[in-house]
Parts: C-alpha cells; sequence; structure tokens
C-alpha cells in the first residue's frame, strides 16, 4: 500500500469530483485518470481550479517502477466459477503501473494561444520528443504524434467532434484520453498535460510516454483460479487473428477476470498478416503483434499449432485434432479465410504457394531470387507479391482471368493504370487465361501452362485467386453456415447459438451502411472492430458495430486506400489524374457514394470516412463538381 499526494494544480472541468485532496490507493491510475483530464485544455469558461496534493513515502519515493499487484497466479490451481467475472473498478486499478519523478517530465511552451484557431493540429518539440498539439472548441489537448498502427504523422490526419482519424488506414484516437476508437491497431496514444499561462500554451509530458508514443489501455487480470491442463475456459476463442486477439484483449480491458484460452493453428503468437504479401522476407518475429510476455501478462492464454475439428454446441465444447477437448461458457469463432483451391494438372508439384504464414511468405522471396515467379490471380494477395518480387525475381509474370486486374473491385479505369505501373517495372500480364498445368521436372515447379497454350518458365509460383471462410469444421455443430460457408451473426455477433459468437472473415453481419444487410468484409480492420464487439457481447454489454470499413494496399512504394462499402456500384467518379496514380475514384450506387478509394491524395479517403462515419449521406453530385472544398474546409494543417 502507498500513500501518494498529488502535487499538481489543474483545471478540471466542471462536473468532475475529487472528494479529498489526500488519497490512499493501491495504484497510480488516478494519476493517469488526472492527468488525462488535466491533459485537456483549460481555457474553457466552466473550469474551476483545483489543487490536488502529492507526497509519496519514504520508502516508496525511489520506486520507479511499481511491483505487479502481487495476485497469485491464475493457473495455480482450478476452479471454475460458472459465473463470467467482471472486475470492479478497484481491481482494474490495481494494474501495475509506473510511478514517475519529476525528472521523468519535460515541460516545455510550445505557442501563443492565438497561434491555433480551432479545429488545428500542430505537431510540437518537447526537446524529449514531440507531441500532437489539437485545438478544438477553444480547448487544447495534447497526445501522441504517431499512430500506434504503422507510424503515421497524425498531425496529416482528420480532426473531429473529438477525436482524430489517421491518414492512413483510419483508425481513431479520443484526442482527450488518447484511446484508441477505431480500428486498425491495438494500442492507444499518451496524453499529455496542457495549461495556459499568460496567453502561451504550455505541455508537460512524460519522458517515456514521448519516447513510446504508445500505450496499451490497462487490462484486468484472471482472478479465477485456474490449472492450465483443466479442459475448461470461460471463453474460448478459435483464431487469434485480429478478431481473436482484439476480442481477448477486450475482454481483459473492460474488466473481465475469468479465463480466456485463444488457439490458434498457427505457429507464432499473433501476427501482421497483411504485411505477409508486401514485405516477403520478414520473420514471424518482427511481423509479430503481441508477445508470448505481453498475453502471459494479462492472462490470455495462448494455444499454438492447436487446430479445432469440431464443435459441439450442445455440449458446449470443442475438440482439436489431438483429440483434448475443452468445454466453454462462451465461445468465439474467428477462424479467418482459407485460400480457395485451383484446379490444374500437377498438384504435386512443388513450389506452388498460397500465402498465409510468414514461412509461405519468406520461402517464395527465396525461391524467387534471380528466378521466374509466376503469380496466378489479380486480387491484391497476388498483385503485392508480385510487385514486391519485381526487384528481386529474373521475371514476374501475372495470369488474370479478366481482362483488367482490380476491375471488379476498383472500376476499369483505375485497374488499367495499375496495370501500367507493374507493366512499367517490367511484370508481364497474361490476361483472359488460366492455368491448365504445372509441370515439374524432379518434383519441383519448371513451366506453368496456360489453357491457352502458352508456356510460361516457372520456378516459383504464388495462387492468389481468392479466398473462402475457414469454416469446414463447424459442418456438423449445428452453427448456423450459408451456402458459401459464411456464419451469419446478428448484431452483437453472437450465431444462431446462444453464447457462440464469431467474427472476422468468417462472418456476414448486418451492416448498418447497407441498411443493415448481411455482408462479408475480410478486411483486417473490420476483423478488430467485430473482435471488439462480440467481446463486449459476451460480457452482456452489447454494442453495435459503428464504424466505417477501410481497406489498403501497397505496390511499388505507392499505396492505395479505400473506405466504405462498394459492393455493387454502378459508377466510378474520379477526380485527379488516374494515369498519373494522383487520384480520388468515388464509387456511387444509385446516386449516392458508397465508397472511395485514392492514390497520392491523403488524407481525403479518411475524410469521406469521417463523413460516412457521421452517418451523412455523399450524393454524387458532391463530387462531380470537382470541388471538394466541403471535404477539405477544416483539419490539419
Ligand atoms: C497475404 C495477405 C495480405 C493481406 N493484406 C491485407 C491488407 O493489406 N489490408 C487488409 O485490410 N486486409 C488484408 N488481408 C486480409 C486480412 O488479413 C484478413 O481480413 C484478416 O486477417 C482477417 O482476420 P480474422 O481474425 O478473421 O482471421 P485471420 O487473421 O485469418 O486469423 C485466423 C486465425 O484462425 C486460426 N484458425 C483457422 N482455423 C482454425 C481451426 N480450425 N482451429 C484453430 N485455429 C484456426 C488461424 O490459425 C489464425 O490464427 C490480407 C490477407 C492476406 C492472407
Ligand atoms: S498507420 Fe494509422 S491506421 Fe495505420
Amino acid at each position: 500500500m502507498i500513500d501518494l499526494c498529488l502535487q499538481l494544480v489543474c483545471f478540471i472541468p466542471q462536473g468532475l469530483h475529487i472528494c479529498q485532496d489526500t488519497i490512499r490507493r493501491e495504484s497510480t491510475d488516478l494519476l493517469r485518470s488526472l492527468s488525462t483530464e488535466a491533459g485537456r485544455s483549460h481555457c474553457s469558461r466552466n473550469s474551476i481550479e483545483v489543487k490536488v496534493e502529492l507526497t509519496l513515502l519514504e520508502k516508496d519515493k525511489e520506486a520507479d517502477v511499481m511491483s505487479p499487484n502481487g495476485k497469485a497466479s491464475p493457473f495455480s490451481d482450478c476452479r471454475p466459477n460458472g459465473a463470467l467475472g467482471h472486475c470492479s473498478d478497484e481491481d482494474a486499478a490495481a494494474a501495475p503501473l509506473r510511478l514517475y519523478k519529476p525528472r521523468d517530465y519535460v515541460e516545455a511552451s510550445v505557442c501563443h494561444v492565438k497561434d491555433m484557431e480551432n479545429g488545428q493540429m500542430r505537431e510540437v518539440d518537447l526537446g524529449s520528443g514531440r507531441a500532437l498539439l489539437i485545438k478544438e472548441h477553444g480547448e487544447f489537448s495534447a497526445i501522441g504524434h504517431k499512430c500506434p498502427h504503422y507510424g503515421a504523422p497524425l498531425v496529416k490526419g482528420v480532426l473531429s467532434k473529438g477525436h482524430v482519424r489517421c491518414p492512413w488506414h483510419g483508425a481513431c484516437f479520443n484526442i482527450a484520453t488518447g484511446d484508441i476508437e477505431d480500428f486498425p491497431g491495438l494500442d492507444s496514444l499518451p496524453t499529455f498535460q496542457v495549461r495556459v499561462e499568460k496567453d502561451k500554451v504550455i505541455i508537460r509530458a512524460n519522458k517515456q510516454d514521448l519516447q513510446s508514443q504508445k500505450r496499451s489501455k490497462a487490462m484486468a487480470r484472471c482472478s479465477a483460479v485456474v490449472n492450465s491442463s483443466t479442459g475448461f475456459s470461460h471463453i474460448l476463442i478459435v483464431g487469434s487473428g485480429p478478431a481473436g486477439l482484439v476480442c481477448a484483449e477486450t475482454l481483459r480491458q473492460e474488466g473481465f477476470t475469468d479465463r480466456i484460452v485463444m488457439c490458434t493453428m498457427d505457429k507464432y503468437p499473433p501476427y501482421d498478416r497483411p504485411k505477409l504479401s508486401k514485405s516477403l522476407e520478414s520473420t514471424a518475429e518482427q511481423l509479430q503483434l503481441r508477445s508470448i510476455d505481453f498475453l502471459q501478462a494479462h492472462d490470455i492464454e495462448l494455444l499454438t499449432e492447436k487446430e479445432v475439428v469440431a464443435v459441439d454446441v450442445k455440449a458446449k465444447a470443442v475438440t482439436f485434432q489431438d483429440g483434448f477437448r475443452m468445454e466453454y461458457k462462451r465461445l468465439f469463432i474467428a477462424t479467418g479465410s482459407k485460400p480457395k483451391p485451383l484446379n490444374y494438372k500437377g498438384q504435386d508439384v512443388r513450389n506452388v504457394f498460397h500465402l498465409r504464414t510468414p514461412e509461405d511468405a519468406n520461402n517464395v522471396a527465396r525461391l524467387a531470387n534471380n528466378k521466374n515467379a509466376v503469380i496466378v490471380g489479380t486480387s491484391f494477395v497476388g498483385m503485392e507479391v508480385a510487385a514486391a518480387l519485381t526487384d528481386k525475381a529474373h521475371s514476374v509474370s501475372i495470369i488474370g482471368i479478366e481482362a483488367v486486374p482490380f476491375r471488379k473491385a476498383l472500376g476499369e479505369k483505375v485497374g488499367k493504370a495499375i496495370m501500367k505501373l507493374f507493366e512499367t517495372n517490367r511484370v508481364k500480364f497474361y490476361m483472359l487465361n488460366e492455368v491448365s498445368e504445372m509441370v515439374g521436372h524432379h518434383g519441383q515447379l519448371k513451366e506453368v501452362v496456360l489453357k491457352s497454350g502458352k508456356v510460361l518458365r516457372a520456378d516459383v509460383c504464388i495462387i492468389g485467386t481468392g479466398s473462402g471462410p475457414a469454416t469446414g469444421f463447424l459442418k456438423q455443430s449445428g452453427v448456423h453456415m450459408d451456402s458459401k460457408g459464411f456464419v451469419p451473426v446478428n448484431k452483437t455477433m453472437q450465431t444462431n447459438i446462444d453464447g457462440v459468437y464469431a467474427g472476422g472473415d468468417i462472418v456476414t453481419f448486418p451492416f448498418p451502411g447497407r441498411s443493415n444487410k448481411k455482408v462479408n468484409i475480410p478486411h483486417w480492420q473490420m476483423a478488430h472492430v467485430h473482435g471488439r464487439v462480440a467481446a463486449l457481447g459476451m460480457m452482456g454489454r452489447p454494442t453495435e458495430i459503428k464504424t466505417v470499413p477501410y481497406f489498403w494496399s501497397a505496390m511499388f512504394g505507392k499505396s492505395l486506400r479505400y473506405a466504405g462499402y462498394g459492393e455493387g456500384f454502378d459508377d466510378v467518379v474520379i477526380q485527379g489524374d488516374v494515369d498519373e496514380l494522383k487520384f480520388v475514384a468515388f464509387y456511387t450506387r444509385s446516386e449516392e457514394v458508397v465508397a472511395v478509394a485514392s492514390m497520392n491524395y491523403d488524407p481525403i479517403v479518411s475524410r469521406v470516412a469521417e463523413v460516412l462515419g457521421s452517418g451523412k449521406t455523399i450524393r454524387k453530385r458532391d463530387v462531380e463538381t470537382g470541388d471538394m472544398s466541403w471535404l477539405i474546409d477544416k483539419g490539419s494543417q
């Protein structure tokens, strides 16, 4: 137990009550929440001044790092308690947190109050690092300046109604708390204190937070007495992709204190799958999203190389391939996609890959080195791999069933322009064609024969002809699936079976952007959203999907960004120069913009996502004029 006495002079907005000047608590969470509040601006007339004193007991003064909460390991004993446990605020506050000394902070006057307009963001240097200073509704706040996902400069993002949206892939962060409010990404941003003195804006920031630029949300620990060999978990998550991982983390963030087991067929802890096709040589370790240590520290048990082969919803149990059986109270199924098989002669020829794992990607990169690579299919995965191989392989050929790549997803004009980009990078296309045979020599691929009769020399082949849901193991389970194997879920991600939830690539879900029609959106970002919604549903706190689908691709150092749901678009309105690959394309359906794609036009896609996310409709005529001032009239500088 430590005595904390806060020596802070800050303005606290009215409505926030602090009962005592001296506060006795087991953790420093209060410090965090106070600094979050204090991190907001103090110009508001409604603000009042509150003085809180902090002193540390002598024995705690030198402690840089608080010891963990001292709870016994949750894996020591087993007594599943049946009811799903939620921790109290007190428990959550007991999460291990650091104590800081004054020298851990840096303080700097960064600008004059009048230097910034409302709705502006500015990256400011504090000497030990940079922060993002924001002025909205007359209030200043300061948060980390780099998106914790891939490090985009948030100053180039979109500020709107209390959050900033990342310019690259659309993640949103609350400007008062730094919390991540929309995905992709797992972490939140640090917040820094801001005060105004004699019209000068002063930021006080923890140096470590300035360096790391990210923060994991506080998480509860497991307090159920559990034995790891026990075949029971309060929540069993099948799949450790983004849907499974975000589900597990959300449960802990929201105070769930019972056992969570997450299983995967993969060898590794969760990793960044989208990078597989863009950065072929990255190892599983480099792609890792969360380490084993991180998962253990938050009592998320991970079972690797553990394939579920059957689910028995009556007995509430799953069976693994090795015969192990595990019962559950709630089940979340997030098994993602699996490549669609391709029909051709020579299925046993080696060096033909689908891209699902880091080994696949590493093998492709190795085998293509100075050799001939053939890609079958013009999906995003196939095209990204082709682009990534051009500076390694002797030759890169793409076989496509359509006349133009991406025609269905992005329209003919955009597809043709991207095709040209590939051709100028010496990629050869064999369109309106299909594979008839893979020919090997001593079992190793040597030629790919096309239905047209053309023969391509090939040392490695990557099949990227699309994927379907990995739900074969659910066939006899009673969990409803549609004719394509997708699992329909309701708004809270629950399947037709009570207590069985599903999310990510395998589901069709009611999408508010299409009048709640059930759709499948196999995006990295959407899987995160599903994981969160399912976790809250399983905790008995149902919430609905509130997001704008966001997708991206990268080829030859150029990024394509896409937001919305363009399925069934009937026209494309293009602004900018599509041949120069500096454009924005609006996809419309019956006079309404349903999606947008862009290259070299940031942050337009995030701006459109912001408008669509606010529930507003964008009409075709709004984008036909070419005047996009209605989109660009506010935001960053
Ligand atoms: C190469 C590649 C590149 C991509 N690039 C992008 C991109 O740039 N942008 C984008 O938005 N999306 C991209 N995607 C799509 C994105 O990765 C998926 O939408 C996302 O991973 C889906 O998440 P998920 O959680 O549903 O499933 P997944 O991430 O597919 O994870 C599924 C998990 O389930 C496990 N599993 C499967 N079956 C079983 C079983 N029977 N028993 C136990 N565990 C099982 C798997 O081992 C894995 O852990 C890409 C996909 C690939 C393959
Ligand atoms: S870098 Fe910000 S969402 Fe990806």
